[in-house]
C-alpha cells in the first residue's frame, strides 16, 4: 500500500491552493478573533488586555491615524468609517510608504493604528517608528505574534487568522475587520459615544457573521462561471459607495494581483467626473449595492454605466436582490447584516472572483509574479 503525498499537499488540507484554504478559514478566523474579547452576556467588548490605556487616555485621543499597506491599508479604510461611525473621533487614513515622508502632524493625543498582517513590512514598521518619534502612542493590529510590528508597538490586537501562505491576502484583511469592529466598540464604550442597546446589536450581529460566511461559501461554485466570464476581458471596474467603495478597492487589488486583469475601483458617484468615458460595450462592471442608505443613488450610478453598454455584475444584500437585478446584468446575494458589518462578507465574493479568475487564466494563484507575501524592502 502505497499513498503519494508531500507536507504542501497536506497542508491545503484538501484544497487545491492555499488561498481557496485561507477562504474558508474565515468562519473560524472571525470566531478566533472575536473569541474573549466579547462579554459572555453580550454586553460589553473588552480589549483591557491588548489596550494599556487608561479610560481617561483614551478619552484623551484627539485624532487617529491608520496607516498600513496593500491590503491592510483596505482594511483600515473599513476602520476609519468604524472608529468614526461608533467612537466619533476624526481618522485619517494614509499607506505607509506616504505617510512617513508628508509630515503628518502627530500630537501626543494621536493615536497610531497601523495594521499588518505579517508585521515585517518595512514601510508599515518604518511609519510605526516615525510615529513614536514624534510621541504619538502605536497600536497595532497584526496576525503575527513576536513580529517587529508588535514588538515595537504600544498595544497589540492580534488578528487570530492564523498563517496565511497565500500571497494575496483573504482571511487576514477580514480578521482585521472584526479587529477594528471590536476596537471600534471597545473606543466607543470607554469614551461613552455608544449605548449598551447598540453594542448589544452590533455585537449579535457579529456572531452571526461566521455562519453568514458559511452560507456564502457554499455556493463557491456560483462565482466560477461569472469569474470565467470576466478572465477574458483586460479591463473591469468596481464601484461601490462609502463601505462598498472601500471593499471594492480591495476587489480590485485582489484581482489585479493574482489574475493580472487591469481594474479600478471607484467611488459610484464619481464616475460621471471623467472614468464614465472609459465605459464601453460589454466592459465587466461589478458593483456593490449593500449600503442601504446609499442604494438608491448606487442604483442611479449603475443605469449610467448600462446606458454605456457595461456588464454590470450586481452583489447584493438579500431582500435587495431582486429590486437589485432589475438594473443590472447579474446578481449574487449575501446574507442581510448592519450595514457597518457587510464589509466582513461583501468581500467574500470578491475573493472568490479573484480566485476563479487567476485560475481560469492558468496563473500561479498563490504565487503571482513579481510579488513577495511579505515585502521586507522599502
Ligand atoms: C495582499 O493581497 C497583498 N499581498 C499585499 O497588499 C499586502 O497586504 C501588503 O503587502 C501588506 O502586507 P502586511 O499586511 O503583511 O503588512
Amino acid at each position: 500500500f502505497h499513498v503519494d503525498w508531500d507536507l504542501v499537499t497536506a497542508e491545503k488540507a484538501g484544497f487545491d491552493h492555499f488561498m481557496l484554504k485561507e477562504i474558508h478559514e474565515q468562519p473560524k478566523a472571525y470566531r478566533d478573533t472575536m473569541m474573549g474579547r466579547i462579554a459572555e452576556d453580550g454586553k460589553s467588548v473588552t480589549l483591557s488586555k491588548e489596550i494599556g490605556m487608561t479610560t481617561e487616555q483614551i478619552r484623551g485621543i484627539s485624532r487617529v491615524h491608520i496607516v498600513a499597506c496593500g491590503t491592510a491599508f483596505h482594511a483600515g479604510l473599513v476602520g476609519k468609517t468604524v472608529i468614526e461611525s461608533l467612537a466619533r473621533i476624526p481618522v485619517e487614513t494614509d499607506v505607509a510608504s506616504e505617510y512617513r515622508y508628508r509630515s503628518p502632524i502627530i500630537t501626543p493625543d494621536t493615536l497610531v493604528i497601523v495594521v499588518s498582517q505579517s508585521g515585517e513590512t518595512a514601510d508599515t514598521l518604518a511609519a510605526l517608528r516615525e510615529a513614536k518619534r514624534n510621541g504619538a502612542r502605536v497600536l497595532a493590529i497584526t496576525n503575527v505574534v513576536g513580529s517587529s510590528v508588535a514588538r515595537d508597538a504600544d498595544d497589540v490586537i492580534t488578528t487570530w487568522a492564523g498563517p496565511e501562505i497565500a500571497v494575496a491576502s483573504t482571511k487576514a484583511y477580514s480578521s482585521q475587520l472584526i479587529a477594528f469592529y471590536l476596537l471600534g466598540l471597545y473606543l466607543a464604550q470607554e469614551r461613552g459615544t455608544i449605548d449598551q442597546a447598540q453594542v448589544v446589536d452590533i455585537v449579535e450581529a457579529m456572531h452571526r457573521l461566521p455562519e453568514q460566511v458559511e452560507s456564502i461559501l457554499e455556493q463557491a461554485e456560483l462565482f466560477k462561471g461569472v469569474a470565467e466570464a470576466v478572465s477574458k476581458h483586460d479591463n473591469l471596474f468596481f464601484i461601490g459607495r462609502g463601505l462598498d467603495f472601500a471593499v471594492a478597492q480591495e476587489g480590485s487589488l485582489k484581482l489585479k494581483e493574482i489574475s493580472y486583469i487591469h481594474s479600478e475601483a471607484y467611488a459610484a458617484g464619481e464616475l460621471k467626473h471623467g472614468t464614465l468615458a472609459l465605459i464601453e460595450d460589454g466592459i465587466p462592471v461589478i458593483a456593490l449595492v449593500t449600503q442601504e442608505d446609499l442604494y438608491e443613488k448606487t442604483l442611479s450610478n449603475i443605469k449610467e454605466v448600462k446606458a454605456r453598454g457595461a456588464h454590470v455584475i450586481g452583489i447584493a444584500n438579500s431582500g435587495y436582490e431582486d429590486e437589485v437585478a432589475k438594473s443590472v446584468d447579474e446578481t449574487f446575494s449575501i446574507p442581510r447584516t448592519l450595514p457597518l458589518l457587510t464589509p466582513a462578507l461583501s468581500v467574500v465574493p470578491l475573493q472568490l472572483l479573484s480566485y476563479h479568475a487567476s485560475l481560469a487564466r492558468g496563473n500561479d494563484v498563490d504565487k503571482p509574479r513579481n510579488l513577495a507575501k511579505s515585502v521586507t524592502v522599502e
